[in-house]
């Protein structure tokens, strides 16, 4: 083996990490090390600078566990999260684009007739989010079930709140036989990324939002068809323009018309003003799909 200059460790590196056993393993490998060591060579990185990455990064394993992640938080304010679902979901422009998962998604939540209330007495002003989910072509499509999810009006999620026994702001619906589906709920409101840890930290440092616009998030697994996990945005709140994690898109943002009391998308009534966001979901079928750059 040659012996190690500044000119020669990138090859060397390099040269070492392609041995490894899967090639796709040896091409994620060896064009990080190649990145890295551009990026040290161009920002001239201090001993100083290397070692208090090393204990941000430090600090960032140890605040996370199964449901604080530090590390997807950092993803997302990079950028890195969304340029990740921008590469593996080249939808069709007109099936409804994907966005960030987010750190809060729960597993298993409780399924919800046409029109329950999921927020099921948190307080906040009611509503009902209703639409279609079709195919490419405009048909409707039966029994979709759509895995919804969102903060309270702090901007709290489940996920953040420690010994719930019960699913908060988070249902399974079900699309019915005319692809319908209505999701009842609370007006969403804008919130801040978590902020006590070391992304927090970094951010704090620079003039960064630390903001998410108001939105609810939704993932629709259907058979035969890409799996779908986007947000609706509510139009006209703050922070659309300077997201955080990057996850708005002008396809998503949609109007919370202002209703008045009395009769109500699920088709009973009810005894105070609420909202109305109607939006339909296109999913793009597994046929038609760009998928990963290649
Ligand atoms: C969210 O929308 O739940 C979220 C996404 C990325 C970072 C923090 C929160
Ligand atoms: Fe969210």
């Amino acid at each position: 083996m040659a012996f190690v200059t500044e000119d020669n460790i990138t090859d060397l590196a390099v040269k070492r990490w392609a041995t490894a056993h899967s090639p796709r393993l040896a091409e994620l490998m060896t064009s990080l090390v190649r990145h890295l060591h551009a990026y040290a060579r161009e920002v001239g990185l201090t001993e100083q600078e290397w070692a208090a990455a090393v204990e941000w990064l430090t600090a960032t394993g140890r605040v996370s566990d199964d449901k604080r992640q530090e590390f997807i938080l950092a993803s997302d304010v990079l950028g890195l999260s969304t340029l990740v679902v921008q590469l593996n979901h080249r939808f069709s422009p007109d099936a409804t684009p994907a966005t960030v998962l987010g750190p809060f998604h729960i597993d298993g939540s409780p399924t919800a007739a046409f029109g329950a209330d999921m927020s099921d007495g948190i307080p906040g002003t009611p509503l009902f989010v209703t639409g279609r989910v079709l195919d490419l072509d405009g048909t409707p499509l039966p029994d979709v079930v759509m895995d919804v999810w969102q903060a309270d009006a702090d901007g709290t999620y489940e996920a953040q709140l420690p010994e719930i026994d019960e699913a908060r702001l988070r249902a399974l619906y079900r699309t019915r036989a005319d692809g319908t589906y209505c999701v009842r709920t609370i007006a969403p409101r804008g919130y801040a990324i978590p902020m006590d840890g070391p992304v927090g930290d970094l951010v704090s440092r620079t003039d960064i939002s630390y903001f998410r616009p108001a939105h609810i998030h939704f993932l629709i697994d259907h058979p035969g068809y890409e799996k779908l996990i986007t947000h609706l945005f509510r139009q006209g709140s703050a922070f659309l323009d300077t997201d955080v994690v990057f996850g708005t898109k002008d396809e998503l943002i949609v109007r919370f018309a202002e209703e008045p009391a009395g009769p109500c998308p699920d088709g009973g009534t009810i005894d105070e003003p609420y909202l109305h966001a109607e939006f339909d979901f296109v999913l793009q079928s597994r046929d038609d799909a760009g998928g990963p750059r290649s």
